[in-house]
């Protein structure tokens, strides 16, 4: 054939597709989530092969792990037991709680490691959502914001770097945002989940933190969380989800979940020039383990390739379970 331009030409060698590849990822690229709980043991959680709940003690190993891995930021969420779960969650500021402490405890031994947080209640509910339900069973907004900013000032206080509201209600970031000024802490960031899509991939997790919305009082408690989590099928919305949190003073954009929403993800690189976080949640870990496990996929390839495309789409940073692992296989190329 008379072609004058033959693409494979730059794919012929591993030499020309080292040098032609547009997009590469490497461990600092990671944020890796940690689950802590009161006890002392390591609680493997059973829907999240490999991921365990770690105790305060047992987390700072972990975290100097990912450290020698080259992972550069870690984010920690709690499970908290139920006798300190109550309605309005106040157990998320309580400055005695158990992120606080494990955030000094981590700033003090590993003071070099980028501690990010998440603020919403859900982990401090009762009724298992990210704000206040009142007593008609609706998540209340602005009440739940001054909740959200004490959560935020006390993590701050206790040494957390970067703060992540996970919650979705309005206008968290710019209160949080200026909670945090009047407290002195002008220098520590927000990295907000901008567009945070009400999503059946979140389940491992919330089995991990026993988190799931559910009645344990006598009002009616929405079953899921789709009144203040953004609807999947939407895009314009996170554009202006981005656009509000830019505006009120976020840091870092972020989309979850991560893999059925790539498209999400490049657009909010072509609207705006912060850095883009990808969640690659608990339930796309689980299914590539479960598939692994079986023999189906080959867990190592499909999670680099993976991490890859997340790079691809635009995201500057990737939230994932698999931190640890991936920097192992790339260290090892
Ligand atoms: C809670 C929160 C969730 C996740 C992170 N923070 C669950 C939810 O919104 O119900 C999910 C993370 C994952 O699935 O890996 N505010």
């Amino acid at each position: 054939m008379d072609l004058p331009y033959r693409p494979r030409r730059l794919r012929r060698s591993e030499a020309f597709r080292e040098m032609v590849a547009e997009t590469s990822v490497k461990p600092a690229d990671f944020i890796y989530p940690l689950f802590v709980h009161e006890g002392s043991e390591v609680q493997p959680i059973s829907a999240m092969p490999g991921i365990n709940r770690w105790s305060i003690d047992s987390l700072l190993g972990e975290v100097s792990r990912a450290w020698d891995l080259g992972i550069r930021c870690v984010v920690l969420f709690p499970k908290v037991s139920d006798s300190l779960k109550t309605e309005d969650g106040k157990e998320c500021f309580n400055p005695e709680g158990l992120i606080p402490r494990a955030i000094r405890r981590l700033k003090k031994e590993l003071p070099q490691m980028t501690v990010m947080t998440d603020v919403a209640l859900d982990p401090y509910s009762c009724d298992g959502h990210d704000g206040i339900v009142s007593s008609e069973g609706v998540v209340l907004n602005d009440e739940t914001v001054e909740y959200l900013c004490r959560q935020a000032v006390v993590q701050a206080q206790s040494g957390a770097d970067l703060i992540g509201p996970s919650d979705m209600m309005d206008g968290r970031v710019g209160a949080i945002r200026d909670a945090l000024d009047e407290e002195g802490f002008e220098d520590v960031g927000i990295i907000s989940y901008t567009a945070k899509y009400s999503s059946a991939y979140y389940g491992p997790f919330r089995e991990a933190l026993d988190s799931a919305p559910r009645e344990t009082t006598a009002k009616p408690i929405p079953k899921d969380k789709s009144t203040y989590q953004m609807d999947p099928a939407n895009s314009r919305e996170a554009i202006t989800e981005a656009q509000l949190d830019e505006q009120e003073g976020a840091d870092i954009l972020m989309v979850k979940p991560g893999l059925a929403y790539l498209d999400i993800i490049h657009g909010l690189r072509k609207e705006s020039n912060l850095p883009i976080a990808a969640y690659n949640v608990s339930g796309e870990y689980s299914m590539v383990k479960a598939a692994s496990e079986r023999g189906w996929i080959d867990e190592k390839s499909v999670v680099l390739e993976t991490l890859l495309c997340f790079r691809r789409a635009g995201a500057d940073l990737i939230l994932t379970y698999h931190a640890c692992d991936a920097a192992e296989w790339l260290a090892k190329g």
